[in-house]
């Protein structure tokens, strides 16, 4: 079995930045309810930029970072829940706009577990022979399915994009993966879809809620337990215990969620990297942007091990254990 590597990653967010002072003058809201309930002060949101400039954005500084051209890219996995179209799928707009000809792209959907998901099919596909380098993106553009009256939800997200290469390597690389679906617990994040019309008469027969609906509470649960559930399981497979790990980058929803599993994993806040303070909860691109930006700050070292782990809409919840 070849070891699959990350060799390159990269971050694209828009430029709009919307602080917590901002959004309280449209909603019922305060920077200290928002702060202290979340861990988020601002957010960026597209305006003129759409999620396929910010997939390819973040495409490119990852080959960049990599060393490998577009053209020996030979697999790309977008994973999204908010693609600007429903065909030609965001890979094959990727694809396009990098000039990798010799690519088979698609994209995946596990909400805010789906970067997880990506590195976890092309890390199959590498380690099975039948891809060579693949370029992973997790994207997604949540403000334009937002109810910006709803409190609730309103102050949480946030847009953007990350992306990683994968090649391969020989000795360290992606140790184990675990990945996990609820769809049982499906209700509990809900984002629209198009309402069902009757053929002919366009009388409306079922509505869908057009906007992101979520029980908050019941996510909260959820991701309590599944997020250390699904450390629990790489750190199983990868042989390895928690003390053996250098950091952990989770899915930047909330910074309480965060906080819980560093007490009951007994574990230092310090050992969990987290930027929802400056980004909010970006879904797809969460644990793409935070590996980045640990990357480029020089905090991920060479033989450090790292866990990413997410959870999310589906319900789904994952994780993948690196040696750099
Ligand atoms: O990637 C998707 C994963 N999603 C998540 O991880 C979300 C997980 N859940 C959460 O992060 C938290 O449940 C929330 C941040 C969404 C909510 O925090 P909470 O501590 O569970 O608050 P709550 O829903 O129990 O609401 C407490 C109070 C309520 O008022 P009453 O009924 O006590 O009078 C809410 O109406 O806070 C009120 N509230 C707000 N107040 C000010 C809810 N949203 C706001 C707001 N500003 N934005």
């Amino acid at each position: 079995m070849k070891k699959v590597i990350i060799s390159g990653t990269g971050r694209s967010i828009p430029r709009l930045c919307i602080t917590n002072e901002e959004i309280s003058k449209y909603v019922d809201t305060n920077d200290e309810w928002i702060v202290s309930r979340t861990g988020i002060s601002e957010r960026r949101i597209c305006q003129e930029e759409e999620a396929i400039d910010l997939a390819v954005e973040s495409a490119r500084k990852a080959l960049k970072s990599s060393s490998i051209n577009a053209d020996d890219i030979d697999m790309i996995i977008v994973a999204t829940m908010t693609a600007d179209m429903a065909t030609p799928s965001m890979a094959c707009m990727v694809q396009k706009e990098i000039g990798a000809s010799k690519a088979t792209a698609f994209d995946i959907n596990a909400a805010c577990t789906g970067f997880i998901f990506a590195l976890s099919v092309g890390e199959s596909f590498i380690s099975s022979g039948k891809a060579s380098n693949a370029l992973v993106v997790g994207v997604d553009t949540l403000s334009k399915y937002i109810n910006w009256q709803d409190r609730t939800t309103s102050v949480l997200f946030g847009d953007g994009a990350g992306a990683a290469v994968l090649t391969t390597g020989n000795q360290s690389g992606i140790r184990s993966f675990y990945t996990k679906s609820y769809g049982d617990l499906g209700c509990n994040i809900e984002v629209g879809g198009a309402p069902i019309r009757e053929i002919f008469t366009g009388k409306l027969l079922r509505e869908k809620h057009p906007y992101i609906s979520m029980n908050g509470k019941e996510v909260f649960k959820f991701a309590s337990f599944a997020m250390i559930d699904a450390i629990e399981n790489v750190l199983d497979k990868g042989q390895l215990s928690i003390d053996d790990i250098d950091l952990i980058i989770p899915h930047q929803a909330n910074k309480r969620i965060i906080e819980y599993a560093s007490k009951r994993m007994k574990q230092p806040i310090e050992k969990f990297y987290m930027n929802m303070d400056r980004f909010g909860n970006t879904s797809s691109a969460s644990v793409a942007i935070a590996l980045d930006e640990a990357m480029e700050k020089n905090i991920i070292k060479k033989g450090q091990k790292v866990i990413l782990t997410g959870f999310g809409g589906g319900l789904t919840a994952g994780a993948v254990l690196v040696e750099f």
